[in-house]
C-alpha cells in the first residue's frame, strides 16, 4: 500500500495560465538452434563467440514455462473504460509550462478521475475530444502518456495527470491547422469533462527491482511518463517500495524555456544526489564541441563509456519515450561503443529486449 507524498504539485514557474553478475563474467545464452549450429555466446567481455554444439533432439512435449515480468506487471488494469463506455472525469487543473517564446505550448493538466482509473507509472490513457470528425461521426480517441505516479498529484490516487503539446501546423495549402485532440486539451478549463478510456499499456512498466538502474530517455513531451516514475521514486512513501538504485533522466527540448518539470527534477537532485542524475540537451542553444546540435544522443555522447557500462549490467533498465526518430540516434553511439568491446549492439539490444531491459514508445 502506498501512503502518504512527500512534495507538492510543484510547476515551474513559467507563466502559468535474475540477477546476472558484471562486466566480466556476463554470459548470456544469445540463440540456441538445435537443427542448425552455430550457438552463440555473449560474453561481455571477450565480445561474440562461436561455439560448436551437438544438436539435441528429445521427444518429449516442451514444457510451457510462464515469463515472469520483471516490470511492475502483477495486478494490472488494462481498458477498463473503452471508447464506447468512457470514463467521464473533470478538468482540475491546466497549466501551460512552456515559456513565452518556447516554440509551442505544452500544458500540464490533472484529471479527476475518483480512484476508478487503477492506472501505473508509465501507462497511458486514451482521449475522446467533444464534437464530432468532418463525416459527423465522434472524434476517435488519441493516446497519451501518464504524466503522473499512480497516487496522482495529490496522492490520494484519485486524479490523472497529461503534459500534452498543442499541435498547430500550417499544410500544403498554407492553412493553419490545429491538432483535434491536443488543442481540445490544452484549451480546457477547470470544470470541465472530459472523456477518457483505458488505461493501457505496459511497455513502460517501471522494473521491480528497487535497486535496479533506470535510464530514462525523453524528447518533449515524451518526459510523461519519467514525472510518473520519479514521483514515485523521489517524492513518496511506499510500504512496498523504497528506490535505492539509480536513475539517470536525459531530456530533450529545443529551447530553455521549453523545459518541462525542471524544477521537479531539481528538487529531486537535491534530495537525493547520490540516486537522481539529470541531464538536459538544449537542442536549439547548445551545442558539443564540434559545434553539433545538442541532441539528447549528443548529451549522452558526452557520458558514452560511462553509459555503456551501465547498459551492460543486468539490472540497467533503458526506457525511451517521445520523437519517433529519437531511437536511430541513440542506436548509432550505441554501436560504435559495442563494437570496441566487439560487440554488435543490434543483436545486443535484441537480448535488452527479452529481457525487457530495453523499452521503447515513441510516436
Ligand atoms: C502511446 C502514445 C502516447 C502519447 N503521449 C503523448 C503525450 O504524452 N503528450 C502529447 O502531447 N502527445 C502524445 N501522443 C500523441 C497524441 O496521441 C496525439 O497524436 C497528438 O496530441 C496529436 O493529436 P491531435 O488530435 O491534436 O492532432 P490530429 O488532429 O490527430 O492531427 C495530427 C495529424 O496532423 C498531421 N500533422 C501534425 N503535424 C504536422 C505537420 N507539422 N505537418 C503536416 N502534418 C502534420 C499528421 O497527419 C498528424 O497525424 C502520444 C501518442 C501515443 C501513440
Ligand atoms: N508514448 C509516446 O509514444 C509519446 C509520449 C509523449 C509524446 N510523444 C510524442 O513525442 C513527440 C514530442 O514532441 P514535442 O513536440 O513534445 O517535443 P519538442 O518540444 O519539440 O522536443 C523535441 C526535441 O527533440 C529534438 N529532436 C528532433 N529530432 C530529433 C532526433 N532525431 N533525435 C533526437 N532528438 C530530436 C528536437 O530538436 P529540434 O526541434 O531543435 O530539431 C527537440 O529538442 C511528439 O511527437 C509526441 O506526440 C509520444
Amino acid at each position: 500500500m502506498a501512503t502518504a507524498v512527500s512534495a507538492a504539485v510543484s510547476l515551474p514557474s513559467s507563466k502559468p495560465t535474475s540477477s546476472l553478475p558484471s562486466k566480466t563474467s556476463v554470459l548470456f545464452l544469445e540463440k540456441l538452434s538445435f537443427n542448425k549450429v552455430p550457438f552463440y555466446l555473449r560474453n561481455v567481455s571477450t565480445g561474440w563467440r562461436l561455439v560448436s554444439i551437438r544438436a539435441q533432439i528429445t521427444t518429449e512435449a516442451p514444457v510451457k514455462v510462464e515469463k515472469i515480468s520483471r516490470k511492475q506487471e502483477e495486478g494490472i488494469v488494462v481498458n477498463k473504460f473503452r471508447p464506447k463506455e468512457p470514463y467521464v472525469g473533470r478538468c482540475l487543473l491546466n497549466t501551460k509550462i512552456t515559456g513565452d517564446d518556447a516554440p509551442g505550448e505544452t500544458w500540464h493538466m490533472v484529471f479527476s478521475t475518483e480512484g476508478e482509473i487503477p492506472y501505473r507509472e508509465g501507462q497511458s490513457i486514451g482521449i475522446i475530444a467533444d464534437g464530432v470528425d468532418a463525416n459527423g461521426k465522434p472524434h476517435k480517441l488519441r493516446l497519451y502518456s501518464i504524466a503522473s505516479s499512480a497516487l496522482g498529484d495529490f496522492g490520494d490516487s484519485k486524479t490523472v495527470s497529461l503534459c500534452v503539446k498543442r499541435v498547430v501546423y500550417t499544410n500544403d495549402k498554407g492553412e493553419v491547422v490545429k491538432g483535434v485532440c491536443s488543442n481540445f486539451l490544452c484549451d480546457l478549463k477547470p470544470g470541465a469533462e472530459v472523456k477518457i478510456t483505458g488505461p493501457v499499456g505496459k511497455e513502460m512498466l517501471m522494473p521491480k527491482d528497487p535497486n535496479a538502474t533506470i535510464v530514462m530517455l525523453g524528447t518533449g513531451t515524451g518526459i510523461a511518463p519519467f514525472r510518473g516514475f520519479l514521483w514515485r521514486m523521489f517524492f513518496e512513501k511506499h510500504e512496498d517500495y523504497k528506490f535505492n538504485g539509480l536513475a539517470w533522466l536525459f531530456l530533450g527540448v529545443p529551447t530553455k524555456s521549453s523545459l518541462l518539470y525542471k524544477e521537479e527534477f531539481e528538487k529531486m537532485k537535491e534530495k537525493c544526489p547520490e540516486k537522481f542524475r539529470l541531464d538536459f540537451a538544449v537542442s536549439r542553444e547548445e551545442t558539443n564541441e564540434k559545434g553539433e546540435k545538442m541532441y539528447i544522443q549528443t548529451r549522452m555522447a558526452q557520458y558514452a563509456e560511462e553509459l555503456w557500462d551501465l547498459f551492460k549490467k543486468d539490472n540497467t533498465f533503458v526506457y525511451i519515450c517521445g520523437l519517433k526518430g529519437m531511437e536511430k540516434g541513440i542506436d548509432d553511439i550505441m554501436t560504435s561503443l559495442a563494437a570496441k568491446d566487439g560487440i554488435e549492439w543490434a543483436e545486443y539490444k535484441k537480448q535488452m529486449k527479452k529481457g525487457e531491459q530495453w523499452n521503447v514508445e515513441v510516436y
